[in-house]
């Protein structure tokens, strides 16, 4: 699939099929996640692939108990959507500034990390859509660990670590079909 075609292609999809994606189309998909773009405040990151059902069990109903009044609002039901696989990322939020960046604030370098992990979820994504691989960025787990250090220790997140961000994979029935660009999301400036 060429890259235009998996862009207008990829979609966040909340149902899955039961068929769990094959270990050679995980690790393609993590291989993307590595050629995203990294710094050296990414250096270190983790990820956790979890497919134990148990934890994924545990870690969507935690989530929904967190979220639950606003997922009624939306009339969703459970925030994992019962995929096979979960994959999360979590690194190394600094409260103190390395020696030579004193003049930035500690949300600059936050920034900075999140700003890599949107470019690891997307390369994820697209590497997904081409592969025929079904996926869904997943806030709400990630929301929900940072208060969860028990829950988090079992999702493989290590010492100081905190949740940075993650998505659901697992394969559909979806029909996917080539979509226009959201340009009314946007103001452009040509200066
Ligand atoms: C930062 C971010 C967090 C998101 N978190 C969730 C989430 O927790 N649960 C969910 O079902 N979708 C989540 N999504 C997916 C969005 O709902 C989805 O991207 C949006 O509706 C646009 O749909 P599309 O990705 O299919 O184009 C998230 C997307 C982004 C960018």
């Amino acid at each position: 699939m060429e890259l235009l075609e998996a862009m207008q292609k990829r979609k966040c999809v909340r149902q899955f099929n039961g068929e769990i994606p094959g270990k050679d189309e995980i690790e393609a998909i993590l291989e993307a996640a590595c050629l995203a773009p990294a710094v050296f405040t990414t250096k270190g990151v983790h990820i956790s692939v979890i497919t134990d059902k148990k934890l994924l069990g545990d870690l969507d109903a935690a989530a929904v108990r967190k979220f639950g009044k606003t997922l009624e609002s939306m009339g969703v039901t459970n925030t994992l959507y019962d995929a096979p696989v979960y994959i999360l990322f979590s690194g190394r939020l600094v409260e103190e500034l390395p020696p030579g960046y004193e003049f930035l604030k500690p949300e600059n370098m936050h920034r900075n990390v999140y700003w890599a992990m949107g470019s690891v979820l997307q390369n994820m994504q697209l590497r997904a859509t081409s592969l025929g691989v079904s996926s869904c960025l997943v806030n709400t787990v990630v929301v929900t660990l940072f208060d969860e250090p028990e829950l988090a220790k079992r999702a493989g997140i290590p010492q100081g670590y905190s949740p940075l961000c993650s998505m659901v994979l697992g394969k559909s029935d979806f029909k996917y079909e080539r979509r226009a660009p959201k340009k009314e999301h946007y103001q452009i400036s040509y200066i």
